[in-house]
């Protein structure tokens, strides 16, 4: 296990990695002041100071950095940041209820407790297509994409939930509505500051790469399974129609989650496993 080096890895993404952040520049002080603690002796002394604080920092710490608290999608800590009043994105101070909720929840389709309304049909999406393409056209997206597109497609607002926390909850986001994850600039979309051209003048972080928008043709193909050896045999094929344990097919499909983990933070921007040296790509692409 590597604790410090994933401690940098995560420093800013969380509330925790900056806090780890902080640890190490006061072990990195102790080691070379070595007065960090009234008693610090010599330097076996000091590495032992070394590995417990980084034992006792790390490892709660790396529990936490792998968790969406914190994370780009806990929306009670992103509506937290920056300008959100005019932002059109509510802060419930809960982080589950944007996706979930234990009662009232849209039973179509067999969600996991989904707290949103779809308003975009599943054949409405424009696949990706290409003329090398083997393993045929991509079907529309299967339902776990569906969830993530609820919001990545920018046609329904990232905070408009059907049951949001506390009977009596009112609406403090009316003003603007519940913006909706589109590149414009209007009131009521997340570009109206989260773009380069935006009110803010770029300052703010460019989101525009994560509004996907409802034509998928420049996306990574989802809906599509692995072509027949026999077509094309520049593929590893995976055991079976569930994938791997890690990077997991839907009836043999590829979908958003193959790749990406929507609650784990660890492996930017959520995904299933380190992509460092493209060895996502290169589990499934003979390349
Ligand atoms: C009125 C301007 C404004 C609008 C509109 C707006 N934001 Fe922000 N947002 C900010 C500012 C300012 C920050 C803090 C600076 C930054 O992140 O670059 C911020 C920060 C964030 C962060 C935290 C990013 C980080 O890593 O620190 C997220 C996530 C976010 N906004 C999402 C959204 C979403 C989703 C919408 C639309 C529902 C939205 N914002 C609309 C101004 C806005
Ligand atoms: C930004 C949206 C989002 C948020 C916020 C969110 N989830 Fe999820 N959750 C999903 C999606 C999408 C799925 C189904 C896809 C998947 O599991 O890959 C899911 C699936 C689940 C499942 C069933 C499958 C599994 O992974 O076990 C559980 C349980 C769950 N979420 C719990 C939670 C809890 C608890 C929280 C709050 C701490 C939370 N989720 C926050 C989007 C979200
Ligand atoms: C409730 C709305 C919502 C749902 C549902 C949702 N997301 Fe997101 N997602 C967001 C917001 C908001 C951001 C932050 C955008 C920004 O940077 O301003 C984001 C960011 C991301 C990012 C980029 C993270 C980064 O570090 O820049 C990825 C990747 C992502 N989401 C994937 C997914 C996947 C995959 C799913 C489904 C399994 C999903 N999302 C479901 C709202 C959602
Ligand atoms: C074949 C793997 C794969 C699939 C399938 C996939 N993604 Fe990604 N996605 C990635 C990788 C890898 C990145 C990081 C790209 C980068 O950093 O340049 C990424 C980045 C993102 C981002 C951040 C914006 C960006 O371009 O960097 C969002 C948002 C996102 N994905 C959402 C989704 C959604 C929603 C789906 C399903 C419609 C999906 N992804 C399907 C691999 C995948
Ligand atoms: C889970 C397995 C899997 C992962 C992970 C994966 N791919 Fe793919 N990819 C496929 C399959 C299957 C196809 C469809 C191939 C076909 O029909 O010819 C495809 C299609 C493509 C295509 C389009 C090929 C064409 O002929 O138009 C490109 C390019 C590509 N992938 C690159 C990548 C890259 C880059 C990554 C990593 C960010 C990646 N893939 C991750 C399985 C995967």
């Amino acid at each position: 296990m590597t604790v410090l080096p994933s401690s940098f890895r995560f420093s800013g993404e969380t509330a925790c990695g900056s806090e780890r952040h902080l640890l190490f520049l006061l072990v990195i002080h102790h080691l070379t002041h070595g007065n960090l603690f009234p008693r610090g002796g010599g330097m076996k002394n000091r590495i032992l100071v070394l590995l417990g604080v980084v034992l006792l920092g790390g490892l709660p710490g790396t529990v936490r950095s792998a968790s969406i608290v914190g994370s780009k999608h806990d929306l009670s800590w992103a509506a937290k940041q920056g300008e959100h009043g005019l932002g059109g994105l509510e802060d419930y101070n809960e982080i589950c209820v944007y996706c979930h909720t234990p009662h009232g929840a849209n039973s179509q389709n067999n969600t996991p407790l989904w707290n949103k309304t779809f308003s975009t049909a599943a054949t409405s999406y424009t696949v990706y297509s290409s003329s090398t393409l083997d393993a045929g056209t991509p079907s529309p997206p299967g339902q776990i994409s569906l969830l993530c597109l609820n919001c990545h497609d920018g046609a329904t607002g990232v905070s408009a939930v059907r049951n949001p926390p506390n009977s009596g909850w009112s609406d403090t986001v009316g003003l603007v509505g519940h913006s909706t994850m589109t590149p414009g600039q209007s009131f009521g979309e997340c570009g109206l500051c989260h773009t380069p051209a935006g009110f803010y003048g770029g300052s703010v972080h460019d989101a525009s790469r994560s509004y996907l928008l409802t034509d998928l043709s420049d996306d990574h193909p989802i809906g599509i399974g692995f072509p027949d050896s026999s077509k094309d045999d520049a593929f590893n094929l995976p055991p079976g129609q569930a994938g791997w344990s890690d990077i997991p097919l839907f009836a043999g499909k590829i979908e958003c989650s193959t790749c990406h983990d929507v609650h784990d933070p660890q492996y930017q921007p959520f995904l299933n496993i380190d992509n460092s040296g493209s060895q996502l790509c290169l589990r499934c692409h003979k390349k």
